[in-house]
């Protein structure tokens, strides 16, 4: 398969960074191919502007999209699976990764409503088979689970950013337990992020 990373930390040394190469590795051992969008090294844009917002709204439709979101539509056209790795902040993505979905998750690409005689049905361009979110987090993911953290991440960064535009698998991996560095945990996360790759 050939696998598009979006990566969303800003550091080059860090635990969400070594997920990051964990995970290459596993996937280049089971043969797969990927192409890595690291959003802070591309200085990607997040904030949408007011020519997309009108866009995006109907009020403006010829706005053109984005020739940097294009971009993003081809490496997705490209690929097979979406991987997302970012760190868990403040129960959910960067920032940096939520402008990335504001803005390349755009009306016509990722969803469409055509009116029909049975109402109205949404549709979307995007043939990804496969999504995996791989999320390292400072809480175990079991307090996650506990305190109701872990399914609100699923709601939103699964069924609605994921399955909700025509994704037809995916799941999310919270690398927990990372709040002191523990090094036990971070053992243990770092070789799970490289099963992932490779079991993908
Ligand atoms: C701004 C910020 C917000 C955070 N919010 C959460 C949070 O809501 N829940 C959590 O479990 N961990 C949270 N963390 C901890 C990180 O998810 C955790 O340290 C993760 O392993 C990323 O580490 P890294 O920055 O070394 O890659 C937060 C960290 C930062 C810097």
């Amino acid at each position: 398969m050939n696998v598009y990373i979006v990566f969303a930390h800003p550091g080059k040394k860090s635990f969400t960074r070594e997920v990051l190469d964990a995970f290459i590795i596993g996937l280049g051992d089971a043969g797969h191919t990927y192409e890595l969008g690291d959003l802070y090294d591309m200085n990607f844009q997040t904030d949408m502007d007011l020519a997309q917002y009108k866009r995006e709204t109907g009020l403006d439709p010829d706005v053109p999209v984005p020739e940097d979101v294009k971009r993003e539509h081809e490496k997705i056209e490209r690929a097979d699976a979406l991987v997302f790795i970012y760190p868990l902040w403040w129960s959910d993505c960067p920032a940096k990764l939520k402008g990335w979905f504001d803005r390349v998750w755009t009306y016509g690409y990722a969803y469409t409503y055509d009116d029909t005689e049975a109402g109205v049905h949404l549709s979307s361009k995007i043939t990804i088979k496969k999504a995996l979110v791989i999320c390292p987090a400072g809480h175990t993911a079991e307090h996650l689970e506990e305190i109701g953290i872990a399914e609100s991440m699923r709601r939103v960064m699964m069924h609605d950013r994921l399955l909700g535009v025509g994704v037809k698998e995916a799941r999310i991996e919270i690398l927990g337990g990372m709040v002191l560095n523990d090094e036990t945990n971070r053992k243990k996360n770092l070789e799970r992020a490289y099963r992932l790759g490779r079991d993908l």
